[in-house]
């Protein structure tokens, strides 16, 4: 947002549903208060604690319909478009004006791999080309000159990671990969939740799973544990308030038996915790 030069004051909240996902009927009330000045609506493909995905086509139809530039930050979950099984939760990204996807996450190229894919080349270019008396090349003539689009002057070949990986893995590849994440959250999330006094907090749409253990301070602890045992890595977070385990399922070879020894870990963790000494 500072980048865009809008101002963080100027920065409208629009609430969103208990998986996080936007409410698109607030959108339309935030924007019928007609912002001054120029309008973007930033929407979310892949909540990331829940992994819930913003209703793409309803949101951009009433964006556009005052006038507003509509992004979504698809950071991770944008590859689910990929796959035909979640390419529904995408539904309507042909409708906007720009998508943010990195490729150092679920892509698992080797960080920093981020792109933007802008629906307005020219409005792209007006932002981001830069020029100096000693530098040629730079917007002008027919040709495109990649360095129009990004911020910096200098930069490695980025490009090169994604482009071997996707020749690997071709569209049925990329589609295995997100298909095989997302059901192995659905497993972490089938098998956790079948554990006593642990609760599975969202809905599993994606690769994301919350977990709770009672109360915030053993949630901690248990994940604490979990990173202390060496058995496998997840992070914590607050969601709604609560602290909560934030499983995300995004490592190529991971596998069913990967799963499985992790439960047996958190389940160890969980016992430990709980019991008293
Ligand atoms: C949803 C989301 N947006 C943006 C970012 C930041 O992206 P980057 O790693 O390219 O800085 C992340 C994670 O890092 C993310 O998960």
């Amino acid at each position: 947002l500072r980048f865009l030069g809008l101002g963080t004051a100027n920065l409208e909240p629009v609430s969103t549903d208990d998986q996080g996902a936007i409410r698109v009927a607030d959108l339309e009330s935030v924007l019928a208060m007609r912002p001054h000045g120029p309008t973007i609506v930033c929407l979310q493909s892949g909540n990331v604690n829940s992994g819930a995905c913003d209703d793409l086509a309803t949101a951009a139809a009433i964006a556009h319909d005052h006038g507003a530039w509509v992004h979504v930050d698809g950071a991770f979950g944008l590859w689910a478009a990929a796959n035909p099984a979640t390419r529904p939760l995408m539904n309507g990204i042909e409708m906007l004006d720009s998508w943010a996807v990195d490729g150092h996450k679920w892509l698992n190229v080797p960080h920093d791999s981020g792109y933007v894919f802008c629906a307005h080349p020219v409005a792209h270019a007006a932002a981001m080309a830069h020029s100096a008396a000693y530098l040629t090349g730079q917007g002008q003539g027919g040709l495109r000159s990649p360095g129009d689009f990004v911020m910096e002057s200098s930069r490695r070949a980025r490009g090169f990671a994604t482009w071997a990986a996707l020749r690997e893995l071709g569209r049925t590849g990329v589609a295995d990969l997100v298909e095989r994440c997302c059901a192995l959250a659905r497993r972490f999330a089938h098998q956790l939740g079948a554990i006593d006094g642990v609760m599975v907090v969202n809905d599993v749409v994606l690769n994301q799973v919350l977990v709770s253990f009672g109360d915030d301070r053993r949630t901690d602890l248990v994940v604490e544990h979990v990173q202390r045992s060496g058995e496998c890595w997840m992070g914590a977070t607050t969601w709604h308030g609560q602290r909560l385990m934030r499983i995300s399922v995004s490592n190529a070879t991971t596998t069913e038996a990967d799963v499985d020894r992790s439960v047996i870990a958190i389940r160890n963790a969980h016992r430990a915790v709980t019991t008293p000494s």
